[in-house]
């Protein structure tokens, strides 16, 4: 459910996004990738913490990517990366009537970390 004052980008159609792939976006000057998993769309940075590897050009099972730099393992749900201590920024991701929207929301809503 998307909060009030949450805004919406469109990223496009899900038939351009294939099965198991990655696109990069840049919405709002942020670098993102988007991917469509086994598990639905999923949208994070484009940067792996490690050391800022594409991660939309990496290869996708279930809901994972690898990056392609060092083969760093992300959990597109959670952000976690595997043998990292830095996590990546996971966006939330709607689909309607087959068009992908980013959520964006409300500003000042976003918890930042301590
Ligand atoms: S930059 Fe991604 S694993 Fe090193």
């Amino acid at each position: 459910m998307i909060s009030p004052g949450a805004t919406r980008v469109r990223l496009g159609a899900l038939d351009d996004l294939p099965p198991r792939e990655g696109r990069a976006v840049t919405v709002d000057g942020e670098r993102i990738a988007v991917f469509r998993c086994d598990g639905g769309v999923r949208a994070v940075s484009n940067a792996c913490p490690h050391a800022g590897g594409p991660l939309a050009d990496g290869v996708v099972a279930g809901d994972t990517v690898t990056c392609p730099l060092h083969m760093r393992v992300v959990d597109l749900r959670t952000g976690d990366v595997s043998d990292c201590a830095g996590r990546v920024r996971v966006h939330d991701v709607v689909v309607e009537d087959g068009v992908i929207y980013l959520v964006r929301p409300e500003p000042g809503s976003e918890a930042h970390p301590a």
